[in-house]
């Protein structure tokens, strides 16, 4: 089976959150259980050139808004898997990924950059994967090549919703330019008056999926379907849900070069060095068996960064610490920063991306906070778990999927749940948490319960080779 992943960010060429962790991973995992997988991406401005392992096309003629742009295109397998990364500096060099007012003209060229450059290569692919609003216009364009091109007759198209909130809405004006001006797309994409990418996807990819079982059940309802629920409810028998995986290499404790000791569920000795290297590094007082809480997130109204900043001060009255590690929404940003001003020797900040310091606060702490509003999946609960960092969650979503509520009288669970979107349900299940925290042998049993749970790749890359198999029969 040959598959294209077609991804706006990918690890290691990018990242801006858990969509580029996936689609770094994924194909990779994809080539280890036999399937033919490889990666198209877009060589962003922050795409570091040491990943660039050549040149594969010095030019790739592709046909955009009304002529033609020529876009040089990279190869590499820096990421495990053969990869395409399509260069167009006039398009993608940008000072971040996402975000320009012209975002929906960006990712329609690179869609049809990526089909272009699927028929350069020669092979017909069977399934094409698509990730997100920005790939939705490639679901389009396939459905109508498939219908009068001989090389498309076979390709099914899969596509990957990791967050329903971004919905790549721009103008209908500009769908004719754009090269999607037939009344059949005009129709996919038309959405309250506006153009949808993710609409037109959704109602034209041949299977789709999402990045957990209970987030597909979630959208399926007006509280979480962003206004698309109907017609996601329309497409339920093509629409499943895969648990991300997590890459078991980069984020393994017994092996991570970033962490100041290795540790791992037979011996966590390290884990204590790695608290006392986190609590120096923000300058936090050590204060005896304090627990140290983390966050590690982009500051959007989605991760509950309300929800922390409301309890926050009640957690640290106990002589919890915090640490932070996160940048956005400037209200967050400031919030948080008044959080740390107010006790600067029991929260820690930092304000930014930081890859190296996410591995060390991962090491480090002993609970991460992760109270969303909603979370199609989400990464960081994984890593916490592999890494003896017990997660306090809301029960939502991939959320809900992953974290088990712990039980004292049978020891079995990882972490713990809460249900309404609310600071006091928040604020008792950190106090059950800061509680059990107290009782060594129920902690352990907890930490080691969470470091044993196979969250890698490998299971869901069996669960997309089947997605692949039921898009094929369709
Ligand atoms: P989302 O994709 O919604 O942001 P995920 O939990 O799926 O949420 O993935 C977030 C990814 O981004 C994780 O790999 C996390 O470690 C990383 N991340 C988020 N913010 C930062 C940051 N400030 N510094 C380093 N890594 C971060
Ligand atoms: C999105 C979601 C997150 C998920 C990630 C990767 O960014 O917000 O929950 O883990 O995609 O699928």
């Amino acid at each position: 089976m040959r598959v294209a992943v077609l991804s706006a960010e990918a690890v290691p060429y990018s990242k801006t959150g858990g969509l580029g962790d996936v689609a770094g991973a994924l194909p990779k995992a994809l080539r280890r259980i036999g399937v033919d997988a490889f990666l198209v991406t877009p060589c962003h401005l922050q795409t570091d050139a040491s990943h660039l392992w050549g040149v594969a096309f010095e030019s790739l003629t592709v046909g955009w808004m009304g002529s033609t742009t020529e876009a040089r295109i990279f190869y590499s397998e820096a990421n495990g898997a053969p990869t395409y990364l399509i260069d167009a500096p006039g398009i993608f060099h940008r000072d971040s990924v996402y975000g320009a007012p012209d975002d929906h003209l960006r990712f329609a060229f690179f869609c049809r950059a990526a089909l272009t450059l699927l028929e350069r290569l020669g092979a017909p692919v069977d399934v094409v994967h698509l990730n997100d609003w920005h790939c939705g216009f490639a679901a389009v364009e396939l459905a109508s090549r498939r219908r009068n091109e001989t090389f498309w007759t076979r390709s099914r198209t899969v596509f990957s919703i990791h967050n329903l909130a971004y919905q790549g809405v721009f103008g209908v004006s500009e769908l004719g330019s754009m090269g999607f001006g037939s009344d059949a797309a005009s129709d996919a994409f038309a959405l309250e008056g506006a153009a949808s990418a993710l609409k037109a996807a959704l109602e034209v990819a041949d299977v789709l999926s999402t990045v957990s079982r209970t987030y597909a059940r979630e959208i399926q309802t007006k509280e979480h379907g962003g206004g698309l629920d109907w017609l996601l409810r329309s497409r339920s028998d093509r629409l499943f849900g895969i648990v991300n995986g997590i890459d078991f290499e980069t984020w393994n404790p017994e092996t991570d070069a970033e962490i100041t000791a290795p540790f791992d569920a037979t011996d966590l000795s390290g884990k204590a060095l790695c608290k006392k290297a986190l609590l120096a590094h923000f300058g936090l007082d050590e204060g005896g068996d304090r627990p140290v809480l983390a966050s590690i997130t982009r500051l959007t109204a989605q991760k509950g960064i309300d929800l922390i900043l409301a309890a926050a001060d009640e957690i640290v009255g106990t002589g919890a610490r915090i640490v932070s590690l996160g940048s956005g929404d400037s209200k967050y940003e400031d919030a948080l920063q008044r959080l740390r001003d107010r006790h600067p020797d029991r929260v820690g900040i930092y304000r930014g991306y930081n890859e190296r310091l996410s591995h060390l606060i991962e090491a480090g702490a002993d609970m991460f906070l992760m109270p969303s509003k909603f979370e199609p999946c989400g990464l960081n609960q994984m890593y916490s778990l592999r890494y003896g960092t017990v997660p306090i969650v809301r029960a939502v979503g991939g959320l809900d999927d992953t974290v088990e509520e712990f039980s004292a009288a049978t020891g079995k669970g990882n972490g713990f749940k809460f249900e309404e979107y609310r600071a006091d349900r928040f604020l008792e299940k950190v106090f059950e948490a800061l509680y059990r925290f107290q009782d060594k042998e129920s902690w352990h049993r907890m930490q080691v319960n969470g470091m044993s749970v196979d969250n890698s790749w490998e299971r869901a890359a069996k669960q997309y080779v089947e997605l692949y198999r039921s898009a094929l029969s369709v």
